[in-house]
C-alpha cells in the first residue's frame, strides 16, 4: 500500500514540507516498482535515491537547528543518525535475502512508519521552533 501525503504532515516550514513530500514519493516508488515487478537493478535504484534523499534532507533539518541554535538538537541528530543505521540493516538484509515482495514490504514499512513518527513528533516541535527563529 502506498503511502499518503495529507495535511496531518505539514509541518508549515516550506523548505522542510517539500522534502517530506519527496521522501513520501520516493518510499512510493519503492512499492510501486516491486508491485510493477521491476527487475531488482530498478528496485535498488529506488531504493538508493531514498536513501541519499534521506541524508540530504537530515542534514538540511541539522542544519537549520545549528544555525538557530535548536536546544533539542543533538537528541533530533541522534535520532537521525540511529535511523540511517536501520536503512543501512534493512539495505543489507534486501541484498542478503533478495528484493521479495515480502522483504519490500518489512523495508517500506519500517521507513514509512519512522518517517510519519518522527515528522509528527520530532520534526513538527522543530520546525515550529525553525519558523519562530525566522520571523525575528
Ligand atoms: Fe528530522
Ligand atoms: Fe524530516
Amino acid at each position: 500500500m502506498a503511502y499518503q501525503w495529507d495535511s496531518s504532515l505539514e509541518t508549515g516550514h516550506e523548505k522542510i514540507d517539500n522534502q517530506h513530500k519527496q521522501l513520501v514519493a520516493a518510499l512510493n516508488n519503492i512499492i510501486e516498482a516491486s508491485q510493477l515487478g521491476k527487475g531488482k537493478d530498478e528496485i535498488f535504484k529506488t531504493l538508493d535515491f531514498l536513501t541519499g534523499y534521506t541524508i540530504m534532507h537530515f542534514t538540511t533539518e541539522e542544519k537549520l537547528q545549528t544555525q538557530y541554535d535548536y536546544p533539542d538538537y543533538l537528541i533530533h541528530k541522534r535520532y537521525h543518525d540511529e535511523f540511517k543505521v536501520t536503512v543501512g540493516d534493512l539495505t543489507k538484509r534486501l541484498v542478503a535475502e533478495g528484493p521479495t515482495e515480502e522483504m519490500i514490504g518489512i523495508v517500506t514499512t519500517t521507513i514509512g512508519n519512522w518517517l510519519l513518527n518522527h515528522i509528527k513528533g520530532d520534526d513538527f516541535r522543530m520546525a515550529a521552533y525553525v519558523k519562530s527563529q525566522e520571523a525575528q
